[in-house]
């Protein structure tokens, strides 16, 4: 075979055989395609896309590119919950409590924040003495003790995504639906979990930016979980203003803390419910959606889901107790408040740009190589639909230095979008697909 045959093939929108993808992602993790050459592939994949067939190839051979994780004695019913990357997402850390309480098990390697999103890893480590499982042996004992198996992305899983998605994110090719499927769900799939959640965000601060879009990737995802004969289910969920309150480590793991009291924010409960609800439809605890967000209810009220939460934090390391007595957290040295600067209802506010004004507080990571401040971060205090006075605080910044202070208060100002006539708060759950279930 020729690799110039194959990327002319998929130029000119031809079929390829599994033989030849099979071929061509060899060579090249082999090194011995060229980077030049890929790209030129990836960029017909862009314009063409790939046929179920092709994708199914394609995402197999990302999967068996490396270590393949599964927890045989691991003896719980896993869900491996996803989510595409939003701002103030701090649903692993409520789900922990919750799916322990329900006897579900939790297996998932879990990354850390770049840019605007945060990410789970750093969270947990807002956590003084908080220390993943290091290897299977590791996260089986965890699972087993504790419910919940989360440790960190290893350069093991799937090698290939991490060569892919480096040249794709310097050639015009990241925003692929074939390509982003793929390289998630090959992730996924190479880590064993009885069923796959996938919480997929849509709107001004994620990934995919609208409803057409975030669907078309959930379908792409569900169809190879599909060929690979997996259960899974694709939650597409707002992320056109920030999820909850609170954005910024150390303020996010209170935030969940207080949902599995019953206090947390309406959005953010409700996503807790429905996902947790969906896990239970798979697992085949219970039959309808409003079954088992009423289990969630009561769960939440009886403070089990705290109580395993704490136990869980245990375990990794830290100390459990900080869910009665949140001074155990990392916390800012100073706050101040961020004042409206209109009038009128809030009809939308910028996830991106409220991520952003944390990251440069130091809450997130500008690069890779960055150092994070757990204890910083932003409260907002109104959300869309909420009716704002001129000087009315809008949000509260937790920070540590000043140096840029004034410029997170003027991004926070700028990310809320007022208008005169009350805007419907936008539901959080906007759609649910699944396959297998
Ligand atoms: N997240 C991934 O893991 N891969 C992509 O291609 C895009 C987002």
């Amino acid at each position: 075979m020729r690799a110039v045959d194959i990327i002319e093939k998929k130029r000119d929108n031809k079929t390829l055989s599994t033989e030849e993808i099979s071929w061509f992602l060899d060579e090249y993790l082999k090194g011995d395609i060229p980077d030049y050459q890929m790209s030129s592939f990836l960029m017909s994949v862009y314009f063409n896309g790939m046929t179920k067939e092709e994708l199914k190839e394609f995402t197999k051979k990302m999967i068996y590119s490396g270590d393949i994780i599964d927890f045989p004695e691991a003896h719980k019913f896993l869900i491996d919950k996803h989510s595409t990357g939003g701002v103030g997402d701090k649903t692993t850390i409520a789900l922990a409590g919750l799916f322990s309480a329900f006897d579900i098990g939790t297996a998932k390697l879990s990354g850390r924040g770049l840019g605007h999103t945060g990410g789970t890893i750093d969270k947990f480590e807002a956590i003084k003495g908080f220390d993943f499982p290091k290897t299977k042996d590791e996260m089986i004992k965890a699972i087993n003790a504790t419910s919940t198996g989360i440790m960190g992305a290893s350069e093991k899983v799937v090698p290939l995504d991490k060569k892919l998605y480096a040249l794709r994110d310097v050639t015009g090719t990241v925003m692929s639906i074939p390509l982003i499927a793929s390289s998630i769900m090959s992730k996924k799939l190479a880590v064993y979990a009885d069923g796959i959640i996938l919480d997929v965000k849509v709107g001004s601060g994620a990934f995919m930016k609208n409803l057409d879009l975030a669907r078309e990737l959930a379908k792409s995802m569900l169809q190879i979980g599909e060929s690979f004969d997996r259960k899974v289910v694709a939650v597409l969920t707002d992320m056109d203003e920030p999820l909850g309150y609170a954005v910024g480590n150390s303020l996010e793991v209170i935030e969940a803390v207080e949902t599995l009291k019953g206090n947390g924010p309406k959005d953010f409960t409700e996503l807790c419910k429905t996902l947790v609800a969906v896990a239970l439809q798979i697992k085949g605890d219970v039959k309808t959606l409003e079954e088992g967000k009423a289990k969630v209810e009561e769960i939440i009220k009886s403070g089990v889901a705290v109580q395993k939460l704490k136990e869980f934090i245990d375990y990794y390391g830290g100390n459990g107790e900080l869910v009665n007595d949140y001074t155990l957290l990392p916390q800012a040295q100073n706050v101040r408040v961020v004042l409206a600067k209109a009038t009128g209802y809030v009809a939308r506010i910028e996830a991106e740009e409220v991520g952003k004004a944390a990251m440069v507080l130091g809450a997130g990571r500008e690069t890779k190589e960055d150092n994070i401040n757990h204890a910083v971060g932003i409260v907002l205090s109104k959300k869309i639909g909420d009716y704002v006075e001129i000087g009315d605080v809008i949000a509260t910044i937790h920070y540590d230095d000043d140096k840029n202070l004034e410029n997170s208060i003027n991004m926070l100002q700028e990310a809320y979008k007022y208008s005169e006539t009350k805007t419907e708060m936008t539901e959080v759950i906007k759609e649910i697909h699944s396959v297998n279930i």
